[in-house]
């Protein structure tokens, strides 16, 4: 069975640091992912790793395939693989529009260039992606001028013109007010419905959609845990994630957390007196 990434003893460096050691993971191709872990435990280096930004060292017992092969052009698995991150939104500048922000998603490039053309099929999918997103009427708003909604909107709908089978999001709702959050929520069930793939990372556990239902919990660079939500999401499971003590709510579908008051609030009193 192919895997979307299978991945076994994985050594990964971010300049110095080893960020990955000798990690294995096999993530499914049928089902929408959540990754979730605190700052710094590897979640983007993980994403980066699955959309070829980061190679891994090369070692014999090691290997990374990713929807089941070792090797790819990493513009046709860009293809594939749809990717939104804040750092993509920041590569974004200057005054190119959003219409051109879109069409960039053909080439997996950032922002268009003078010897790349788009016929008229192209520009007509990109139009009917920003009618579906509701952002056409943006299309000719320079992308520095947007709201950092619009940005994500635009993001959203340059990674699904090359209409990927899965959509990679890393902290795709970072910094958007509730309303926006929501309406960004309502645009991946919609896609999750109409049989896309979603890769989440996340730190907002409510965004979680309902739908997305295998978790990998990440800490330090090593995966703690990874599996079905309802075993997962309990409160020693994620209170051990976190290093704090949390309760875990559900409803219609959605989880959260919230601090345990009692662990937490007699601790506050405890260093508040000394
Ligand atoms: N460009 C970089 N150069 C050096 N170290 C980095 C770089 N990016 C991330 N790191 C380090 O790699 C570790 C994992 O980072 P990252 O994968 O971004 O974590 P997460 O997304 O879970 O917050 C962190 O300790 C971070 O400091
Ligand atoms: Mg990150």
């Amino acid at each position: 069975m192919a895997f979307l990434i299978d991945m076994k003893n994985t050594t990964v460096y971010r300049g110095q640091q080893k960020v990955l050691d000798r990690f294995t993971l096999q993530l499914p191709m049928q089902r929408s992912i959540a990754i979730l872990g605190p700052n710094g435990a590897g979640k983007s280096t993980l994403l980066k790793v699955l959309m070829r930004e980061l190679y891994p060292v090369r070692e014999e017992d090691s290997w990374v395939k990713i929807l089941g092969n070792q090797t790819w052009n990493v513009w046709e698995l860009r293809r594939n693989l749809g990717f939104i991150s804040q750092d993509l939104q920041n590569r974004y500048f200057g005054y190119v529009n959003g219409l051109s922000v879109v069409l960039s998603g053909f080439h997996s490039s950032v922002g268009i260039y003078d010897h790349q053309e788009f016929d008229t099929k192209s520009v007509e999918l990109a139009n009917r992606i920003m009618a579906e997103l509701g952002i056409t009427e943006l299309s000719h708003k320079p992308y520095s001028l947007m709201s950092t909604g619009e940005q994500r909107r635009f993001l959203l709908a340059r990674a699904l013109v090359s209409e990927p089978s899965t959509l990679v999001l890393d902290e795709p709702t970072s910094g958007l007010d509730i309303n926006a959050t929501f309406h960004y929520l309502r645009v991946i069930r919609k896609l999750i419905a109409h049989g896309k793939q979603i890769v989440l990372v996340t730190h907002h556990i409510h965004e979680i959609p309902p739908e997305v239902d295998f978790i990998v919990l990440l800490k330090e660079g090593c995966i703690v845990s990874n599996g079905e939500k309802q075993q997962l999401f309990t409160d020693k499971t994620l209170s051990e994630l976190y290093d704090t003590p949390v309760k875990v709510m559900s409803a219609n579908g959605y989880y959260q957390v919230i601090p345990d008051e009692v662990g937490a609030v007699s601790g506050l009193n405890n260093s508040l007196h000394r």
